[in-house]
């Protein structure tokens, strides 16, 4: 069934001066007001509708620190393990560990282009859900990197502000030609390890 989606918004890419601002924390009030619970599912719409396997406010020039996540079998990112559909509001990551791992990301700001991250492999998340809820859980592995990019976008970082090399900045056809055999090699490892 065709379904006509009227909330889709238009991502903002690379030198857009507001994906670069802090995003503020959303108060009680405002989270329950309408106009934030729309917000949401324009979030939720567009990312669907870019591929995307997350989306921030900040990246549809809204400065507030709401973030979602969803990995379903995503084309662009293929050998990402599932993520039910999170909302995070005021999201705070800890670092559980010291120890990283080199993800390779893209990112819908930033169009054409994969390149390199450190990332932590395993990270405490603590939010609200789009109803005021407090979420608290742990996530590891390769999905541990997707929560990690999304909300540094709610601190106006791009995955481009933290490569390990600017030399593993590369189209999405040289990843997939140059990088995309060795990246395989550590997400399979680190599926293995996590299962996530
Ligand atoms: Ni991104």
């Amino acid at each position: 069934m065709v379904q006509l989606s009227t909330n889709l918004r238009t991502v903002l890419v690379l030198g857009d001066p507001r994906l670069r601002q802090v995003a503020e924390p959303v108060s009680a009030t405002l989270l329950a007001a309408a106009v934030t619970q729309e917000l949401i599912d324009s979030l939720i719409d567009t990312m669907r509708a870019a591929g995307g396997a997350g989306l921030a406010a900040t990246q549809i020039g809204v400065p507030l620190r709401i973030c979602v996540i969803e990995v379903d079998h995503n084309p662009r990112y293929p050998y990402k393990p599932p993520i039910p559909l999170t909302v995070l509001v005021n999201p705070e990551l800890t670092r559980l560990t010291d120890e990283e791992f080199e993800n390779n990301e893209g990112c819908l700001s930033v169009p054409g282009l994969r390149g390199n991250v450190a990332r932590c492999t395993e990270i405490g998340v603590r939010a609200l859900d789009r109803t005021g809820q407090v979420l608290e859980f742990q996530v590891r592995g390769l999905s541990a990197g997707t929560f990690q990019h999304e909300v540094d976008h709610l601190d106006g970082r791009l995955f481009l502000d933290n490569l390990t090399d600017p030399a593993t900045l590369a189209t999405w056809d040289n990843f997939e030609r140059f990088q995309k055999a060795s990246y395989l090699d550590r997400v399979h490892e680190l599926i293995a390890r996590y299962g996530s």
